[in-house]
């Protein structure tokens, strides 16, 4: 990739994220409508089980969330005690960072830099996370593989790579990406199990692991529906992750290095 490649990247992310409002724009949209609350939680609370358990009772964990954002993960892991000793956010926008540093009362080493670039050390961290983050890689330049791959070079041997990706082939993903042409806005990019092998290629494949999150944006047109609501499709999520577990309208993606 020349610089000037690169450059007209990072400017189209910063023209994206990098606005006063981008922070407060993320968290209306991940707080106000109360399924995608309950979504954005379950999502959530799945990733800090796989870390608990993939951490096998070892404390002092080095962390590290790419993409960051307003530091939603940071302070959930922060909040996970003895188990994590030194937690990390990279993100591309200094306004979104500034966001994370309040949320996080200052106490998470928060960095301004490409994902595509980390600037860490091989080996460095034990856990290493990004959620909302690759079906974002939509540009023409953007590189999700070697966002994977920074990713993977900066775990450590044994360490957990954990991410989330947004499905094509669930209804309202789909008329998503359909509707973004009529918008003229780059469709999201979507994936499925053989792009996410792809994506991971070079990875341990036996310990690749997929799990399917939810299926409640089939409801998504209910968004507004009442708490109830939301509780009957958590009951609906509960039953359908046994019986499809690879399918849904996000997955998460497990790697041991
Ligand atoms: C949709 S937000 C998700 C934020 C956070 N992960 C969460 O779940 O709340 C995507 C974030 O990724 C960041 N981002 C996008 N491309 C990036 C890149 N190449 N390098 C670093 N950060 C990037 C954006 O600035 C934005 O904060």
């Amino acid at each position: 990739m020349t610089a000037n490649h690169s450059n007209s990247r990072i400017e189209r992310l910063l023209k994206r994220y990098g606005k006063e409002t981008s922070p407060a724009r993320w968290d209306f949209f991940t707080g106000y409508r109360p399924l995608v609350r309950y979504r954005m939680n379950r999502q959530m609370e799945k990733i800090l089980d796989l870390i608990k358990k993939g951490s096998q009772g070892k404390s002092g964990l080095a962390m590290l969330d790419v993409g960051c954002g307003t530091g939603r993960y940071l302070d959930r892991f922060l909040s996970l005690g003895k188990i994590a000793r030194k937690v990390t956010g990279v993100d591309i926008s200094e306004t979104m960072l500034e966001e994370a540093r309040k949320n996080t009362n200052g106490q998470a080493i928060l960095i301004q830099a490409d994902a595509e670039n980390l600037p860490f050390e091989d080996n460095t961290f034990d856990v290493v996370t990004g959620s909302y983050l690759f079906e974002n890689l939509n540009g023409p330049e953007d590189n999700p593989k070697k966002v994977f791959q920074e990713m993977y070079r900066v775990t450590k041997e044994g360490g957990q790579i954990i991410f989330t990706v947004e499905t094509w082939y669930l209804v309202p993903n789909l008329i998503s990406y359909v509707l973004s042409f009529f918008r003229r806005k780059t469709p999201l990019n979507f994936y499925d199990v053989k792009k996410i092998k792809e994506l991971t290629e070079g990875a341990k494949p036996w310990s690749r692991k997929i799990y399917g999150l939810s299926l409640s944006t089939v409801f998504f047109p209910c968004a507004r529906a009442p708490q109830f609501g939301v509780k009957l499709i958590e009951k609906i999520d509960n039953k359908l992750e046994k019986i499809i577990p690879r399918f849904g309208a996000q997955l998460i993606v497990e790697i041991k290095k």
